[in-house]
């Protein structure tokens, strides 16, 4: 069996913490030990002087297909110390600057993360999706704030409500990503731009991160804790037992029966 921290890799190269989601065959679903290896991985970064930026990336063909579905089945988030929100918290709060490299894609948290990274690149192959409500559930990562904030309440309303799925292109018109990268240049243009921020001087990086970032900083840590509250409480009925029964057993999920 695979120990699972492996499952998330880290790389220091050029000043460049590389964090790597690497589980192809479940389209890199995170497990909790996964959160918690990146969660290891950002913490420490703060600590480490030779880290300027962080890369936060998936594999060829996938960022992430977000959470686990089975672990939320059979090993469920339990409250504000569970590896999930220790994540989001160490994202939302890091003081370096973090960089996301999204290829094929990014479902659940594998968006609502890119909310709270400073840069974000991608390439043709990108799709982003929200199905929280999809599956029974609520948003989180303070994306019911932040991704009206960022793209309009209509079109946060149709990403949430309905869980479409956004094209790389569409992406790019709203605001998800920075640039679209050719598929084949992405990691070389990705790094180029990681390598330019590296070379910017680092105390005048993090003051403009934390300024950037300020303003709205104690907003977005109480939305994330009332929606982690309610996510949880919504885990436990049975519209997302459906739906996570639904994906387990490779079935449409039916609603039919819940007012
Ligand atoms: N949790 C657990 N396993 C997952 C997963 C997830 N979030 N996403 C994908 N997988 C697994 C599938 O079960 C499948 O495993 P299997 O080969 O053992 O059956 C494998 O990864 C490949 O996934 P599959 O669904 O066959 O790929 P696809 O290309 O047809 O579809 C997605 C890709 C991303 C659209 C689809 O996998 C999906 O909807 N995943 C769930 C996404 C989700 O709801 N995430 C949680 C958000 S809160």
């Amino acid at each position: 069996m695979n120990d699972e921290t492996e499952l998330v890799t880290t790389f220091l190269d050029k000043g460049i913490l590389k964090i790597g989601i690497q589980r192809p065959d479940k389209l890199n679903a995170l497990t909790l030990a996964m959160y918690d290896a990146m969660t290891v991985a950002l913490e420490s970064a703060e600590q480490d002087k030779q880290i300027r930026v962080i890369l936060i990336h998936g594999t060829d063909n996938c960022f992430t297909s977000g959470n686990d579905l089975r672990d939320f089945a059979g090993n469920p988030p339990a409250g504000e110390n569970s590896p999930v929100f220790r994540f989001l918290r160490a994202i939302s709060q890091a003081q370096k600057p973090v960089i996301a490299m999204v290829s094929g894609a990014a479902v659940g948290i594998g968006t609502t993360m890119l909310l709270h990274c400073d840069l974000v690149y991608a390439d043709e192959t990108a799709r982003f999706r929200l199905p929280f409500v999809n599956l029974g559930l609520c948003p989180e990562a303070a994306s019911s704030y932040l991704l009206p904030k960022l793209v309009g309440h209509l079109r946060a309303s149709e990403i949430l409500l309905l869980g479409e799925t956004i094209d790389a292109e569409k992406a790019l018109e709203i605001g998800l990503v920075n640039r679209i990268f050719p598929h084949p240049d992405l990691l070389d243009q990705v790094m180029a731009k990681a390598v330019q921020l590296a070379a910017q001087p680092p105390a005048s990086v993090r003051l403009t991160k934390s300024l950037l970032k300020e303003n709205q900083a104690q907003q977005v840590a109480e939305v994330m804790s009332k929606e982690g509250d309610l996510f949880l409480r919504q885990l436990a009925k049975p519209e997302a037992q459906e739906a996570i029964n639904a994906f387990i057993e490779k079935r449409k999920a039916d609603f039919s029966q819940f007012s």
